[in-house]
């Protein structure tokens, strides 16, 4: 028997405007985590892929090819010259909320291609996971900028653009972040999918905006290497104004963020696709108590503290 497992992600800055060419900042989550675990079936059976938590299970001799999980496993499978449908019965777990902007599609499918690694003993490298993961990332996202998948995949914090290699960096302090669910869950598709039709109606007004997005992020990878929290904090909440101007916030979200700074967050934004889904707050490890207090009181479905550790 065969585990691996993969984090959840959250991105600090630059989302959305990261699917137009400018850099985002995010990192791994490991509080939660999708785990992918192997183990042999009897002879002639060919392999399945049960996920219990989404009630699901699949034959990958029969199971639809637009199951993301599914077209991961093939590629898999192919990219290390195994055979088609070997007899193995595969299951999936997750503790990373479904649709709420932790990258838990992402993590399904890095841990799957990470487990079958494992098991036949082939190392895959973080690069080659990313892209396994990325080919499926398109059921999820339609035009995905690939920042989930490489993130996932390389399970550092990352300087993100498009189509290049991540850079990995180490804050020169410890982020303590708040992630609390809206409780609204959010696809991706859909918020990426109204954004691209407001940049299709004004390219200038959009180009500007995203612009601004990318200095904000030059700026905040400055403050997270230097440990400059207040500054960071600052640049969190001028992240989210952007955000609100492009549409993808809501008022459940406004709501939290409001919340979150009222009660001494340094900063606070909505985290990935937006609409629904989650929001982050960077916090103190002095002050997280009373902020999560008021999350909750403001309606987060739940209220996760994470650190993004120094080096
Ligand atoms: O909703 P999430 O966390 O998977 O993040 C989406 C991030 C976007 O920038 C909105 C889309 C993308 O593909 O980068």
């Amino acid at each position: 028997m065969t585990s691996a497992s993969a984090p959840g992600k959250i991105i600090l800055l630059g989302e959305h405007a990261v699917v137009y060419g400018r850099p985002a900042i995010a990192a791994p989550v490991w509080d939660v985590q999708a785990t992918a675990t192997i183990s042999a079936a009897a002879p002639g059976q060919g392999c399945s892929v049960h996920a219990p938590d989404l009630g699901e299970t699949w034959q990958l001799a029969t199971a639809d090819e637009q199951q993301p999980l599914i077209h991961v496993l093939r590629l898999a499978l192919t990219h290390l010259s195994l055979p088609p449908n070997p007899d193995w019965r595969i299951e999936m777990r997750s503790t990373i909320p479904i649709a709420s902007g932790l990258g838990s599609g992402a993590a399904l499918s890095a841990a799957l291609v990470r487990a079958i690694s494992a098991h036949v003993g082939q190392p895959v490298p973080a690069a080659s996971v990313s892209e396994l993961v990325f080919a499926s990332e398109r059921f999820y996202h339609g035009t995905p900028s690939g920042i989930d998948n490489t993130v996932i995949a390389h399970g550092v914090p990352i300087w993100f653009v498009k189509e290049q290699p991540p850079q990995p960096f180490t804050p020169g302090a410890d982020l303590t972040l708040l992630i609390a669910d809206s409780g609204i869950p959010a696809p991706t598709k859909l918020t990426v999918g109204d954004v691209r039709r407001g940049w299709l109606a004004d390219p200038t007004r959009y180009e500007a905006w995203f612009d601004q997005i990318a200095a904000l992020a030059t700026a905040a990878r400055q403050a997270i290497e230097t440990g400059a929290l207040s500054e960071l904090g600052r640049l969190f909440t001028e992240n989210q104004q952007i955000l609100q101007a492009l549409g993808v916030s809501s008022p459940a979200l406004a709501r939290l963020i409001g919340a979150a700074r009222a009660a001494g967050a340094l900063g606070a934004k909505l985290s990935g696709g937006g609409r629904g889904g989650n929001m982050i707050a960077l916090v103190t490890p002095g002050t997280a108590a009373t902020v999560a207090q008021a999350l909750h009181a403001s309606g987060a479905k739940s209220v996760l503290q994470t650190t993004i550790p120094h080096q």
